[in-house]
């Protein structure tokens, strides 16, 4: 961080103002200082929370999803600053270090949050970006506040950047921060990483907006994906929309004199997990003891299967609670030898589809429980919550077979965070075909979610592994996340960022 006067750029923060840095935390970045490094998500990596909550530490607790899990670990260790929203409406926080990170916050109001992040965010991309799982909506009003809110986060990036700072933003959410920052200061490095998938070009064609949208994301040097094919599909779109040339998943992005400002490329960087932090967890006494507690509660089952998902349509849990009931009907499990133990964390629940999903998922728990539970023994223990890591290990060294199930995932890191806590190399782990994990996971049990005659068989090959088999899968997988992790993800991104590129046109 360098600390500067006030020849920052841009005027007052709105996070400098009314709130002293909340307990827990301790004043982190001033109002003039400027960093070299800049990372910046919807989220920062805390969320607000009261203290009756579960996880609630000192009035914060660690934001949900696979994008936190992945980037905390590399900003611990990196002296740069974090730019995001803290998760509460209406409130503006000072700058604060939570964790060893600086962190800017970055306000919403209510009515962004129901326009910017519940409206467009996460009823038109989110659906859209996911195969259209359900349908996405497309409203003018969220749009405008679409492009408001991504302006105001620019403008904290804009005045919080050194010179020449590398700048790296993250996911859907904040599209059209490249551009915005390439316009203001052509002076940084603009990194983008997409967490989710980047649709297909015929399915990206239904947005309204799609021009600005890739004219946004083209704003920055480098466009990361998880799998290449959403690197393929993003520069397809830039080529059907904006008629860009794009040559070798390059393009030359010009400003508006037709001068040619950089050049934007597009290339896949599977994301990982902090496989340190894990493994370590996964062997410490306390961790292990709690996973024999874990089976014990149940009543020792011989077979625990696990799923750990934010409750969210593309997550296939409604396929996955489907495929089970039916094993059960077949009486290929039963209770007494299996739990299915499903941890739903909350989500996005003022969305109408996550509570229409909610409702249905609980209801068919309910069935499937009111059905084939007995006194002693449950079919499905259901949890909606979430879960600090240490608990979330355990559950993975309880679990037998790991349910992955996804419709459609950029990544997911909890496949690779059970395949990690495996230290013994046992377990079996069932993985969507979806998922972008299957394609480094690939001696995992992949199957087609949509498929449940195939999901079933899946399940039962899993539950019926022999132990020299799984021991062979799960070392191959075990190997790859040991050789490719968050910290790799990262430094492979930003060493592509800092080259630099010449295209060849001849
Ligand atoms: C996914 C997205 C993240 C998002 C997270 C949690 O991992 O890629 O950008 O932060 O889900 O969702 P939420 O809407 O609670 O931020």
């Amino acid at each position: 961080m360098q600390a500067t006067d006030s020849a920052g750029h841009g005027t007052q923060s709105t996070t400098e103002a009314t709130r002293p840095a909340a307990d827990g935390a301790t004043t982190g970045a001033a109002a003039g200082d400027q960093f070299d490094f800049m990372v910046v998500s919807n989220r920062l990596p805390v969320d607000r929370c009261s203290s009756d909550e579960t996880g609630c530490e000192d009035g914060w607790r660690r934001s949900p999803g696979g994008l936190v899990t992945a980037l905390a670990p590399m900003m611990t260790k990196t002296d740069g600053a974090w730019v995001g929203w803290h998760g509460a409406p209406d409130e503006t926080v000072k700058p604060f270090s939570h964790g060893g990170i600086d962190l800017i916050p970055v306000q919403l109001s209510t009515e962004d949050i129901e326009l910017f992040y519940e409206g467009f965010s996460n009823a038109t991309l989110w659906p859209l970006y996911h195969d259209v799982i359900a349908p996405p909506e497309f409203h003018r009003t969220w749009w405008d506040s679409y492009r408001k809110v991504n302006r105001r986060f620019a403008d904290a990036v804009i005045r919080h950047a050194a010179e020449g700072a590398t700048v790296w933003v993250q996911d859907y959410q904040l599209q059209l921060v490249p551009k915005l920052l390439r316009e203001a200061r052509p002076d940084l490095k603009i990194g983008f990483f997409n967490h989710i998938p980047f649709p297909p070009p015929e399915i990206f064609a239904q947005l309204p907006w799609r021009r600005a949208i890739i004219d946004g994301l083209l704003g920055a040097d480098l466009v990361g994906f998880q799998r290449s094919s959403d690197a393929g599909n993003f520069m397809r779109s830039a080529r059907r929309f904006l008629g860009a040339s794009v040559k070798q998943q390059q393009v030359h992005v010009r400003g508006a004199d037709g001068e040619t400002t950089h050049i934007a490329r597009a290339q896949a960087f599977p994301i990982s997990i902090d496989v340190k932090q894990i493994s370590e967890l996964a062997k410490k006494p306390e961790v292990i003891e709690r996973a024999q507690q874990i089976r014990r509660d149940l009543g020792n089952p011989k077979t625990i299967l696990l799923g750990v998902d934010r409750l969210d349509y593309t997550k296939g849990i409604r396929h996955r609670l489907k495929a089970y009931e039916e094993l059960l009907q077949d009486a290929k499990v039963t209770v007494e030898d299996a739990t299915l133990i499903q941890v739903a964390s909350p989500s996005r629940e003022r969305v109408e589809q996550y509570r229409l999903l909610r409702e249905e998922v609980e209801g068919t728990v309910g069935h499937i429980n009111g059905t084939f539970d007995t006194m002693e023994s449950t079919a499905v223990r259901y949890l909606h919550h979430s879960y600090p890591i240490e608990e979330m290990v355990s559950l993975y060294l309880a679990a037998d077979v790991m349910l992955v199930t996804a419709l459609r995932d950029g990544m997911n890191l909890v496949a690779k965070e059970y395949v990690t806590a495996r230290t013994n190399n046992d377990g079996a782990l069932v993985l969507s075909e979806f998922a972008g994990a299957a394609d480094q996971l690939k001696q995992a049990l992949l199957m087609n979610p949509h498929d449940i005659d195939g999901l079933k068989d899946t399940i039962m090959r899993a539950v019926n592994m022999q132990p020299a088999e799984a021991s062979r899968r799960m070392r191959a997988m075990r190997k790859q996340i040991l050789d490719h992790d968050v910290d790799l993800w990262s430094s492979d991104f930003l060493k592509a960022l800092a080259e630099k590129v010449v295209r060849d046109d001849s």
